[in-house]
């Protein structure tokens, strides 16, 4: 009976978050710094779809008896290794069991953000991996992104699964990162609105999907107990702003927590990110699951972690029997576990898993969507350098000269747990080392697209040779003799180890240089996770950043070579002249750690800091430009085919106006990125908005750009804080090359939720 009355209470809290009235101004409610007014959470959490999904959860809640109240809170592993999984689970990431008695269906969970993971090809099928996550930031396409998760949702569904763990929304606030390829960009706004682009894209499926990984999880080395220090506040304005836009944008079911520390407490065990963030500022109504053996304790609960994922790979398997044990005796830790029950079957409701559960066996149109991830492998593709303008190559020219990359097998990917794999798995496997279970998957795995055969295709009376680019001295010979050379250069990245530097491994720089020396017109294509240094650039005709390109990235390369498609990206990310320029010219711990897969395990007794607070909100171009370092390429830099010119910018408090015409002969994509660059003559440089459109050749349109209020803002304990005053703000074609600016005098302004 107390439990009942108990978890009444739990009920009403729920229900009194999700019925808060809209963001309004604070000075219509008090202020609460002085203990008035309340906390209005995000807009969404309070629509009709969400709060009937949390009254309905509350009754089944209700009903659950004994052990079937720690039946969804505790996580199986359903990665075939190390040891076997439940029998009815489909190999993946995760399986939670259900409770038929209360209707309540099983949830099997697979990654990734890329496609349906391949896990080793252990389940017998393949799927649809599209391009890195940061060639999809590169796109600057929310819309196009969506379109992605719908897809990438809809082979999940046809497996089997009821939720991807996809959306990863961690900025690259490190590019030598391992996850880097993971990541959507260095910047809070962009992040956000493509990670909630493809969380809307995938749960158009009615499956859920997650953000991951919650909160500042920004290297692998010694990932799972690195403590990231930073500012609550700097915190609002970098990290947890991208989180926040991606939750408005995309209301995913799940957010997933991160295995590091923030300023001294376990992600998945912070009160102050899970429950005082999540839950009290945004009003999040769905669950969060931990990462992979990333629960420290039985007091992850009360700090507001909802599921332990895979509890057997934690040291021990909290979220069950001790749990039980807990709320049996402790009327608060009865009422957590309801309100994490209510909060995980929110989701299941919400997106209906209990009337329409994901079966395997769905019909997939593999062809049709690996068209589609061409069209986002070109779309992310960016255009660096074009002396002359020697791409695109649209007369063919009589000899070609291909060298390195394995292009005459395919194109590089990113290895760990969002490695997908389309039919017959990878091309290439080179291994990475010994390193128990996880060798088979932890290697360097290329795509079965070749972009020598596709070259080949589309220039059939060409001669074509290829060479490995083992010996330097041959491919430099060989070069001098072709009409044009095209390098592939990689840089292979992965979950669980980071990179020493920003260079290219295996001596490429080199190979690269005498081939550059040895012929001018040589065209350089980078198959890199993140950004590299280019001491060859002056020498070299052309550079492509096709990055990890996806299952159709041989075809979309020769395409976009060719001409056939556009380059359409821009850069998600700086490209630093050094290392020397980022916040920290060394990885922390890289040198105590070791920069391999072990690294990233627990080590007992060493403490490892990360100190975020040099840099705070300042990432990447911010940290460029307040340090007054010139990028190598910056942020938002790309080239493309065509030039367009920008007129009739106007600018208003919210919105901005420009209108953009393709100039040139050829069509292409413009990217108009708006900046603020001063605040009442105090420099500074955030992006506010952004659009993007594609225009044929002579084309103009008019283009709207949204202005996020937040990154006009300071966040001060919780609250966005605008000064009075003038407000300079630049139209850019790139972070640092500005086109036109305008100065707007704004009200002063504080608030707590939305943009
Ligand atoms: C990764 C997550 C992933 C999970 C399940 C972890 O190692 O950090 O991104 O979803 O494994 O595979």
């Amino acid at each position: 009976m107390a439990r009942r009355t108990l978890h009444r209470a739990a009920s009403r809290i729920t229900l009194a978050i999700l019925a808060l009235p809209l963001a309004v101004p604070l000075a219509a409610q008090g202020d609460p710094s002085s203990g008035e007014g309340g906390e209005p959470a995000q807009e969404w959490t309070r629509s009709d779809e969400w709060r009937a999904a949390a009254a309905k959860a509350s009754e089944t809640a209700e009903r659950m008896e004994g052990a079937e109240r720690v039946t969804l809170t505790r996580g199986y592993r359903a990665i075939p290794f190390p040891g076997p999984i439940p029998e009815e689970a489909i190999p993946g990431a995760g399986y939670i069991p259900g409770i038929p008695r209360l209707g309540i269906p099983p949830l099997h969970e697979t990654d990734g953000p890329l496609g349906v993971t391949y896990i080793a090809g252990l389940r017998g099928d393949f799927a649809t991996p599209f391009p890195s996550s940061v060639a999809q930031g590169a796109s600057f396409d929310p819309a196009l992104i969506e379109r992605m998760g719908r897809i990438i949702g809809s082979e999940a569904r046809a497996k089997g699964f009821d939720i991807l763990l996809a959306g990863g929304a961690n900025l690259t606030r490190d590019p030598r990162n391992g996850r880097t390829f993971e990541y959507f960009s260095e910047d809070p706004l962009l992040t956000g609105k493509l990670a909630g682009a493809s969380v809307r894209g995938i749960q158009s499926n009615r499956i859920i999907s997650t953000v991951k990984h919650f909160a500042l999880n920004g290297q692998e080395t010694g990932r799972r107990f690195i403590d990231v220090r930073i500012g609550r506040d700097a915190a609002r304005e970098s990290d947890l702003l991208a989180f926040e836009i991606a939750l408005e944008e995309g209301e995913p079911g799940a957010i997933m927590c991160a295995y590091n520390k923030v300023n001294g407490e376990n992600a998945c065990a912070s009160e102050w990110l899970l429950t005082e963030i999540l839950r009290d500022a945004w009003g999040y109504p769905g669950f969060v699951m931990s990462d992979w053996g990333a629960v420290p304790s039985l007091k992850a609960a009360i700090a507001g972690l909802d599921q332990q994922s895979a509890a057997s790979l934690d040291k021990e398997v909290y979220f069950e029997d001790q749990l039980l044990a807990r709320a049996n005796a402790d009327p608060r830790w009865d009422a957590q576990l309801d309100a994490m029950n209510e909060r995980i079957l929110t989701a299941v409701y919400r997106l209906g898993l209990d009337k329409d559960p994901a079966e395997p066996g769905g019909a997939i149109d593999y062809e049709a969507n690996a068209e589609a991830s061409k069209d986002v492998a070109t779309a992310g593709m960016v255009l660096l350098r074009n002396e002359g303008g020697i791409l695109p190559l649209v007369e063919a020219p009589k000899r070609i000269l291909v060298v390195g990359g394995y292009a005459d097998a395919g194109v590089l990917s990113g290895a760990g747990s969002s490695q997908a794999h389309g039919e017959g798995g990878a091309a290439i496997i080179r291994p990475y080392g010994d390193i128990g279970p996880y060798s088979r998957v932890l290697t360097q795995q290329y795509h079965r697209s070749s972009p020598l055969k596709a070259l080949r295709e589309r220039y059939p009376e060409a001669r074509i040779d290829f060479r490995d680019g083992r010996y330097v001295s041959d491919a430099a010979a060989l070069a001098a003799l072709a009409d044009v050379v095209i390098v592939f250069a990689t840089q292979w990245m992965s979950e669980g180890f980071d990179l020493p530097d920003l260079s290219l491994p295996d001596g490429q720089d080199a190979l690269i240089a005498a081939v550059a020396k040895a012929n001018p017109r040589t065209i350089v294509v980078l198959e890199t996770g993140g950004p590299v240094a280019m001491p060859w650039l002056a020498d070299s005709a052309a550079v492509l950043q096709a990055w990890y390109p996806g299952i159709r990235g041989g075809e979309a390369i020769a395409e976009v070579i060719a001409g056939d498609a556009y380059p359409g990206g821009r850069l998600p990310l700086s490209f630093p002249r050094s290392a020397g320029d980022l916040p920290r010219p060394e990885i922390p711990g890289a040198l105590e750690l070791g920069l391999d897969f072990t690294g990233s395990e627990p080590s007992p007794g060493y403490e490892l800091v990360a100190d975020y607070e040099v840099e705070d909100a300042e990432i990447g171009y911010r940290w460029l430009a307040r340090t007054q370092a010139e990028a190598l390429f910056p942020f938002g830099f790309g080239l493309g085919y065509t030039r367009f010119a920008f007129d009739d910018f106007t600018l208003d408090r919210d919105r901005a106006s420009v209108r953009v015409s393709n100039i040139g002969q050829r069509p292409g994509a413009a990217v108009p990125q708006l900046y603020l660059l001063s605040r009442n003559g105090q420099p500074m440089r955030r992006l506010v908005g952004f659009a993007k459109a594609e225009l044929p050749a002579g084309e103009a349109r008019q283009l709207d750009l949204a202005i996020d209020q937040r990154l006009l803002a300071d966040n001060r304990d919780g609250v966005w804080t605008m000064p009075e005053g003038e407000y300079e703000i630049g139209l850019g074609t790139d972070a640092e090359t500005i086109v036109a600016r305008k100065t707007i005098r704004l009200e002063a302004k504080r608030w707590r939720n939305g943009g």
